[in-house]
């Protein structure tokens, strides 16, 4: 989604800006600009492109702007259309006012009624544009009070515009009245600050900011900032100095390299092994004791004796692997629980029950419904005074040092290292993994599953590493050949029961985003409710048959697809049954609970060598972002 870079210092802005922006590509944008003070003249130089950076670095390239001070961004369209006049930077009617923003303004048509009353003239169709006129409004009052031309007039100017603005929003702000400051802020939506060597430089998301520093100053929600290359002052919501220790950032992390992978997507399908093993590392402690296996996850869990039941609320891919793990956690660990939308959740929740569990799924920590379904949450529990209301949270993110990550402190990190292609795939799996960590201890403290069957699950984990290795290696060859004759197809159901019903919607999730193919998945009992209509020759169905509960329904359903003339792919292993398939991507034989973590590695890397062969944008698809920080 959109993304936001601002440099104040002693270096030249441009290279550092162009190379943070860079870094935000993998968010999914549609435009792209950059404002930086010209050292020549202290005005404003502006330049925007729509579609892909190297649009605007070819742009730039003709006239080089000189200057240290700058802003720039990646925009996603959400209000106007992704063309150049609404591309950000966005400038007030003079040009001395330059603004950079993420998230939505919700009341800005509003204010822009009332600026148009007024006789401003608006250039863009975006909610964004009001903040440069709305500032620019507020310094010439301000300078009827003849408060100097500096940064700390601009923090004022920006700080009375706020008051103004409902919805979520991180901006960044330049005027050419104060040519060396930067103002930046945020309400709901990310933003830090880099320490680097001779500038501030300050983003949205860590990665843009990795290049240059490992020191970074976190923001707090509506804290806003004054940068100049002498220094950072903080103030919260009440106009109080704020100071703090800068914290390091993991750059490990945060570093973006695809090796020889012809996409981040492949790479990350192939991490999905080291995935499994840091989750073992991290999370699956032997007791020197007993020597039984325990979760270490990193928060007291005594509280969990008292759970009685769980809500968990997530979005996409993240709603998928909630739904995963709700499945084990009712039928492994024996706690009722229920997964919502996160969007839905927001608007219709259920009715408060006593001593629930509330988990908020998200990898990148900001996606917007899920903070804001989370925030609701907590506080109608918190309005409460009953202790079995009280809430009782955990996140599952890969970001700890997101907006989930400030919200929620007991944490699971993933610990799946950045990831870089939209579609989701490791984290994916990293998130389910958590879930099994999750029921394995709800089912010791509950007693609710026999420890003969908590071990096995537990083996089963500890043997998934070279496993997950060889079915990488072996299907992301069968499926490349796979693809290249069905690159072509129009429409693909997936189906699956049980456990992996959550597998086959992720699979069709997988296929539709990043190869624009028609997918849908199916609980495969359901398909004779209506889905079957649309099978015929031209309608392949991919069904997920893995041995244990289900496995002879699966089977059933997939003979009544074949009947209609569909052309049956099977996620099995090889064993009696699965001879009804016309092609079969085997896994190996496994415990049911755990088949979701080897089904779902054929799904991805069929996706990807589909959405390869058609030639598409894999890492990057039309439309989406990578975190979704809009409602
Ligand atoms: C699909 C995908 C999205 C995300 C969804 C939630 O591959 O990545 O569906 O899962 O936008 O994102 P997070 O997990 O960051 O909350």
């Amino acid at each position: 989604m959109c993304g936001i870079v601002a440099v104040t210092g002693y270096k030249k802005a441009l290279p550092l800006l162009l190379n943070g922006l860079e870094k935000l590509e993998y968010r999914g944008y549609d435009s792209a600009g950059i404002a930086i003070i010209n050292s020549e003249n202290n005005c404003i130089s502006c330049e925007k492109a729509e579609g892909k950076l190297k649009n605007l670095i070819n742009n730039i390239n003709d006239h080089n702007i000189p200057g240290t001070v700058g802003i720039g961004h990646t925009r996603w369209a959400t209000h106007g259309k992704p063309v150049v006049k609404n591309a950000h930077p966005h400038t007030d009617s003079s040009g001395n006012i330059a603004v950079v923003q993420n998230g939505i303004i919700e009341n800005f048509q509003d204010l822009k009624n009332k600026l148009e009353e007024e006789g401003i003239i608006f250039n863009s169709d975006t909610d964004t544009e009001v903040i440069p006129h709305l500032i620019q409004r507020e310094l010439s009052t301000l300078s009827k009070l003849n408060l100097e031309n500096n940064g700390s007039t601009l923090l004022v100017a920006v700080r009375n515009v706020l008051s103004d603005l409902e919805g979520s929003y991180a901006l960044a702000v330049l005027w050419s009245g104060a040519p060396t400051s930067l103002v930046v802020t945020r309400r709901q939506a990310p933003l830090i600050i880099g320490l680097g060597e001779g500038e501030f430089i300050c983003a949205s998301d860590t990665p843009a900011i990795a290049n240059f520093t490992n020191i970074i100053l976190p923001m707090e929600d509506e804290e806003i900032a004054l940068l100049t290359p002498l220094g950072i002052e903080i103030y919260d919501s009440s106009n109080e100095r704020q100071y703090r220790n800068p914290v390091s950032l993991k750059v490990s992390e945060q570093i973006m390299d695809k090796m020889n992978f012809k996409h981040y997507m492949l790479k990350e399908i192939y991490d999905q092994p080291q995935t499994a093993k840091n989750w073992l590392e991290n999370y699956l402690i032997k007791n020197s004791d007993n020597g039984q296996y325990q979760i270490n996850y990193p928060f007291d869990t005594k509280f969990f004796e008292s759970i009685e039941r769980i809500e968990i609320i997530a979005c996409g891919t993240s709603k998928h692997a909630a739904m995963v793990g709700s499945f084990l956690l009712e039928q492994f660990s024996g706690i009722p629980s229920n997964v919502f939308f996160a969007s839905e959740f927001r608007y219709s929740p259920p009715p408060l029950l006593p001593n629930t569990l509330t988990i908020g799924v998200t990898q990148s920590g900001e996606t917007a419904d899920t903070i804001a379904a989370m925030d609701m949450e907590i506080k109608r529990r918190s309005s409460i005074e009953n202790e079995k209301f009280k809430p009782n949270l955990i996140a599952i993110t890969n970001r700890k040092d997101s907006s989930i990550g400030r919200q929620v402190s007991n944490i699971i990190d993933i610990c799946a290292g950045i990831e870089v292609g939209v579609a989701a795939t490791k984290t994916f799996f990293a998130q389910l993994l958590s879930f099994y960590g999750l029921a394995i201890k709800f089912a010791q403290i509950k007693g609710n599953q026999s420890s003969e069957e908590i071990d096995k699950l537990i083996n089963e984990l500890k043997n998934l590493p070279p496993l997950l290795e060889d079915l990488i290696e072996k299907h992301n060859k069968s499926s490349e050949k796979l693809a290249h004759d069905f690159f072509n197809i129009k429409d693909v159901i997936f189906l699956g029961r049980g456990i992996n019903y959550p597998i086959a919607l992720e699979g069709a999730l997988k296929l539709k985003e990043i190869s624009y193919i028609h997918a849908a998945g199916y609980p495969a009992g359901e398909m004779k409710h209506g889905p079957i209509a649309l099978l015929d020759k031209k309608v392949p169905v991919i069904s997920i048959a893995s041995p244990g509960e289900v496995f002879d329904k699966v089977i059933s359903n997939a003979q009544e697809a074949k009947a209609r003339d569909a052309y049956l792919i099977g996620i099995a292993p090889d064993c009696k049954g699965t001879e009804i398939f016309d092609y079969l991507m085997k896994v190996p034989s496994s415990n049911e609970w755990i088949s979701p973590l080897l089904n779902i590695l054929p799904l991805q890397l069929l996706s990807y060598h589909i959405a390869s062969h058609r030639g598409l944008d894999v890492d990057q698809p039309r439309n989406l972002a990578k975190s979704v920080t809009v409602e």
